[in-house]
């Protein structure tokens, strides 16, 4: 065979090869590392209603799923908010999960409290500082912002059973 055409063919193998392998390795290679890399959660913003067609004067509870990823595994999860205003105008967010240890609150009408099944913890309504029960701090108020008539939450978690409030990044 022609030198010259041997080292084309050598050539245009090689590079063949080297495509081949980019094309079958690359994805196989990110699915593997993406978890060591990707962002944490942190703050999202949500859509949690529309401003007119909230009730005022009792606690709402928003929930909402999200895509979590676990190390390898995608899945989905719920996460709840509680919204209250007075006046349709000025809204204040928690966090649905318990300051303690993480459970999920309801609101207890005839005491006008929010009461964690867990442990009993009670919290305030109007300024979800803790009124009773084990809860080191009073719950995570989230910000809000209105935009085309819409309240938009910036969710996030914060860590459980520590008397500050500190992010979970
Ligand atoms: S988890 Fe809520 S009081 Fe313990």
């Amino acid at each position: 065979m022609n030198p010259a055409r041997r080292s084309f063919l050598r050539l245009a193998t090689a590079i063949s090869s080297a495509l081949s392998a980019g094309l079958v390795g690359w994805p196989t290679l990110r699915a593997f590392l993406s978890p060591v890399f990707s962002e944490p959660a942190g703050e999202r913003w949500i859509k949690a209603g529309e401003v007119a067609q909230m009730e005022t004067g009792v606690p709402i509870r928003v929930d909402f799923t999200e895509t979590v990823r676990d190390a390898w595994v995608e899945g989905r999860a719920t996460r709840g908010i509680w919204l209250y205003s007075e006046d349709g105008e000025a809204f204040t967010v928690y966090n649905a999960r318990c300051t303690h240890l993480g459970c999920s609150y309801g609101f207890d009408k005839d005491r006008g409290v929010f009461h964690c099944p867990c442990h009993h913890g009670l919290f305030d309504l109007r300024t979800g500082a803790v009124v009773d029960g084990p809860p080191p701090r009073g719950l995570d108020t989230l910000e809000t912002r209105v935009e085309d008539g819409f309240l938009l939450v910036a969710y996030r978690d914060f860590r459980e059973g520590v008397a500050d409030k500190i992010p979970v990044t």
